[in-house]
This record gives structure tokens, sequence and C-alpha cells, in this order.
């Protein structure tokens, strides 16, 4: 039998795992974990990311309007939880791992070019009902290992070792 859980604060589970990746105006790149992830749309494709503005990165997508965000895979939980940890107002989390990026090609953010896929966005919008803003981002571009597509260039899903 169902019991009333007193406490109300909860996260939909399972909780998406991603890392978002930035720009700030100055060139600066960062990235941190963003388990407020969800789908929007279909057509146009659209996804949507929580930031709360607390987190360094939160200006940063706000001065580009701009973000990718990266699936990672088992092998990297331990970049994973450093970047979900450590602030990048305190230090350039991206050279202390070692993290290899490139740049988007088509907004103005870095891409993580070891996960098996980065989904580039542009905000189209953005609301704050509550703790965080949530950016909704039109899907400008996928990017995926070459390995993990099909013949016809689909993402083979079920064949990624997602974290
Ligand atoms: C599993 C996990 C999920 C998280 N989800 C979010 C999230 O959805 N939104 C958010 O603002 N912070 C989230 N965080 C916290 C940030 O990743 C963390 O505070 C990070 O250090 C912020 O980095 P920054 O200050 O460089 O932006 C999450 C952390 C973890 C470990």
């Amino acid at each position: 039998m169902k019991k009333i859980v007193d406490n109300k604060v909860l996260t939909l589970q399972p909780v998406p795992q991603t890392i978002v990746s930035c720009r700030d105006a100055q060139g600066k790149d960062n990235a941190l974990v963003v388990g407020f992830a969800a789908n929007v749309s279909l057509n146009p494709p659209m996804i949507m990311v929580g930031i709360m503005p607390s987190r360094y990165s939160h200006h940063m997508v706000k001065e580009t309007g701009c973000f990718v965000v990266n699936l990672p895979a088992k092998d990297q939980k331990e970049a994973y939880d450093y970047l979900g940890s450590h602030s990048g107002a305190n230090e350039d989390k991206l050279a202390k791992l070692g993290l290899k990026t490139e740049n988007g090609t088509a907004v103005n953010a870095p891409i993580l070019s070891n996960c098996p896929v980065s989904i580039e966005c542009s905000v189209v919008e953005s609301i704050k009902p509550g703790t965080h803003e949530l950016f909704i981002g039109l899907v400008e571009a996928v990017h995926c290992d070459e390995q993990y597509l099909d013949e016809q260039g689909n993402i083979q899903w079920d064949r990624i070792n997602l974290l």
C-alpha cells in the first residue's frame, strides 16, 4: 500500500546524465553536470536544460545564448563527477581534467570531443518558475561517434555505453 511522503522535494527518476558545455562572451569555456534535462519538441527539435543562477555556467549560457548537451560514456564517470562538484568560478575545469574540446559547428560553445553524443543548441526561450532557469534549446546539430551510426546514419542508442 502506498503512503503519502512528507517531503515533496524530489526529482523524477532516472535522472538524465548529461554534461552541458558552454562559453562566455569573452570566449572562456566551461562545463557542468545537468540532471534537469528533458525532451521538449520533435518538430522543431528542441530539448531543455535547467541551470541554477548560482552556477558559474548560468551567466555563460545567458551571454552567448547557446549550449551543448554532451552524453558521457561509462568510462567518463570521473570527469562527470568532477564537473558536477567543482565550479568554473574557481578554476578551468576542462583544462584541469585534460578534456579535449572542439568548437561547435553551429553555435558558439565547445563540444566535449570524447563524449559519444553531443547536441548543439541555441536558446529560443527561457523561464524561471523556481530554483532553475529552464533554457529551451533548438537543436542545431547532433554529433555522434561514427562507430555508433548505422548505414543510414541513425544513432544506434543500444550500442552506446552511456553512463
Ligand atoms: C548528478 C548531478 C546533477 C546535477 N544537476 C544539475 C542541474 O540540473 N542544474 C544545475 O544547475 N546544477 C546541477 N548540478 C550541479 C552542478 O553540476 C555543479 O554545481 C557544478 O559544480 C556547477 O559548475 P559551474 O559552477 O562551473 O557551472 C548537478 C550535479 C550533479 C552531481
